[in-house]
């Protein structure tokens, strides 16, 4: 087959935060890079960040670093690998500073200072009162850091193909990364992207669960790449599940908002995280909020007619201020839970938020892992940061505010890895068509129609599978369960059918490849769940309730084979 080929000195999957800063940092020092990205960049998921990014900046409060350390360390219930969450805390101040002199449009304080607010699990002092560490551009921090970045990438020539679907790695058999298979979207051609260096940033995987606050395009594809390509996932069972999604449907509700005075309440109208966490209360980290709202509506505490939710209340505070600080959460709830939060509680329940676990890197973006039960190494040539990596900073528990802060230090650490390895590896290394045939032959399956269940069918049953068996509280049971459900799942992928019977279009092609991605990510989170005995952060099981550091305090790594 004739498939054109472009040669780069870096090709980066994904254009949000992570992929965008790498890109800046490498175009910037006149590398050559290549972002490919599924949807315009500036749809990426990283525009749907609300509450903020963290940072000592001491504006509001005071702050230190180390504080923000300590919290870090501790959210994560101890799981976070420590030189990483020190080099991430200690870079947080300049970071925000280099995003606000690219333009990001921080809030501001009286005294024009960057406006900081409250979030969950924020301490002064090493475990003491509330922080303010949260940097925010009101409730659309996200929006404004993925815009500032991709106009400062457009000013230092970063090259974008837009709308391209990357199919799969390449590597030559020394396992050297060379680059990778991608699609042009829009019209079907095939194009292989030669590269010295590779770097993921594909996001997260939200798309395994039902009720979710992620964008459609957070199918895991980064990870799932890496698992075809034998590089193992690490800490998979860890899933952040977000305390306030709007009841039934999932879309997020920043926290922010607790952090700006609101609160949650039961169908007795008591506020009843003062119970779950007296200290905190409704700013406790979220593995904890979590667990609450579940368990109230568990015990028969939940709110609505079916009880199956509770309410965030704000209708106490200034309606000005709600309508400045949380412009875009307000028309959230007005248009899909129909309230307005000024004068009407919003019926909230947790959802799928975040992906703690993901490709294993150390803290310069660098993959590092046993390749086929051989020794720990660096990949040569391959890198990934953002929401599809696990350096690990997040551990069990990501802290709110800490995910933005992630993208933007780690991807700005990665393009550095990779100006320091273009240095030294200044030439193309050969790909033959032998390493692009495997990926070929893949990608044939979907030309011709299966004659089982459609590809919506089955992405269906898939999340309703992961949403009832892998959610916030877990028992074996119910895991194992699940496990042979989703495995039956992916035995009945060959013969799933696509989207229009007649006729194969690009994008029905495109959802049957999402399909496999999610397959493939989706049991990686189950099984490594099944198998992690134990409590910690954001992985709860009934059956193993406790934290147990002396068989768990490990990361685990869930291999495809
Ligand atoms: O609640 C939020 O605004 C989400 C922030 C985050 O996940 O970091």
């Amino acid at each position: 087959m004739n498939i054109a080929h472009r040669q780069f000195d870096t090709l980066i999957i994904g254009a949000g935060g992570g992929g965008l800063r790498a890109a800046l940092q490498l175009s910037q020092a006149d590398a050559h890079v290549a972002v490919v990205s599924k949807v315009f960049p500036t749809r990426s998921h990283t525009v749907a960040a609300q509450g903020g990014v963290n940072a000592a900046l001491a504006n509001v409060r005071p702050d230190n670093w180390h504080w923000h350390m300590f919290d870090t360390v501790k959210g994560s219930d101890y799981l976070g690998d420590q030189d990483a969450i020190e080099y991430m805390c200690r870079a947080a101040p300049k970071a925000v500073y280099e995003l606000e002199h690219y333009g990001v449009p921080f809030s501001r304080q009286d005294d024009g200072r960057i406006y900081q607010r409250q979030f969950g699990g924020q301490s002064m002092n090493f475990g003491g009162e509330q922080a303010a560490r949260t940097c925010a551009a009101a409730d659309r921090t996200g929006h404004a850091i993925l815009h500032s970045l991709y106009q400062q990438n457009i000013r230092a020539r970063t090259h974008f193909f837009d709308e391209y679907f990357a199919v799969d790695l390449l590597n030559d058999a020394d396992g050297q990364a060379l680059g990778a298979l991608v699609l042009d979207i829009a019209t079907g051609e095939l194009l292989v992207i030669e590269a010295k260096t590779t770097l993921l940033a594909t996001g997260g995987a939200g798309q395994i669960f039902r009720t979710n606050t992620n964008a459609l395009i957070n199918t895991g594809d980064g990870m799932a790449m890496s698992l075809r390509a034998g590089v193992p996932l690490q800490d998979m069972e860890f899933f952040q599940f977000h305390p306030t999604g709007i009841a039934g449907k999932g879309m997020l509700l920043s926290e922010g908002a607790r952090g700006e005075g609101g609160y949650l309440v039961n169908n007795e109208g008591e506020r009843f995280m003062e119970r779950y966490a007296p200290n905190a209360k409704d700013l406790a980290s979220r593995d904890v909020v979590s667990r609450a709202i579940v368990t109230e509506v568990r015990e028969g505490r939940g709110c609505g007619p079916n009880k199956d939710h509770v309410l965030l209340t704000l209708n106490h505070l200034d309606s000005d201020m709600i309508k400045k600080r949380l412009p875009a959460i307000r028309d959230m709830a007005l248009t899909f839970a129909g309230v307005d939060m000024c004068d009407t509680p919003v019926p909230v329940f947790p959802t799928a938020h975040y992906t703690m676990g993901g490709i294993p890197t150390n803290r310069f973006g660098e993959v590092v892992a046993p390749i086929a039960h051989g020794p720990e190494e660096a990949i040569p040539g391959l890198y990934a940061a953002g929401e599809c990596a696990c350096v690990s900073v997040h551990g069990g528990n990501r802290l709110g505010g800490n995910s933005l802060l992630d993208i933007i230090v780690f991807g700005r650490a990665a393009g550095n890895q990779i100006i320091d390895f273009l240095a030294e590896n200044k030439y193309h290394r050969p790909l033959r068509d032998e390493v692009v045939e495997p990926v070929l032959e893949r990608l044939a399956r979907w030309d011709k129609q299966g004659e089982g269940e459609s590809v919506d069918a089955m992405r269906n049953e898939l999340t309703r599978t992961m949403e009832e068996h892998c959610g916030v509280f877990r028992t074996e049971d119910v895991l194992k369960e699940g496990v042979g459900k989703v495995q039956a799942l992916a035995a009945r992928m060959p013969d799933v059918r696509l989207r229009d019977h007649s006729r194969v279009f690009n994008t029905a092609r495109i959802e049957a490849l999402e399909l496999e991605n999610l397959m493939d990510v989706a049991i990686a989170t189950i099984m490594s769940a099944w198998k992690r005995h134990e409590s910690r952060g954001a992985h709860s099981r009934i059956d193993y309730p406790d934290r147990d550091d002396v068989n768990w305090l490990r990361h685990s790594l869930y291999h495809r084979h």
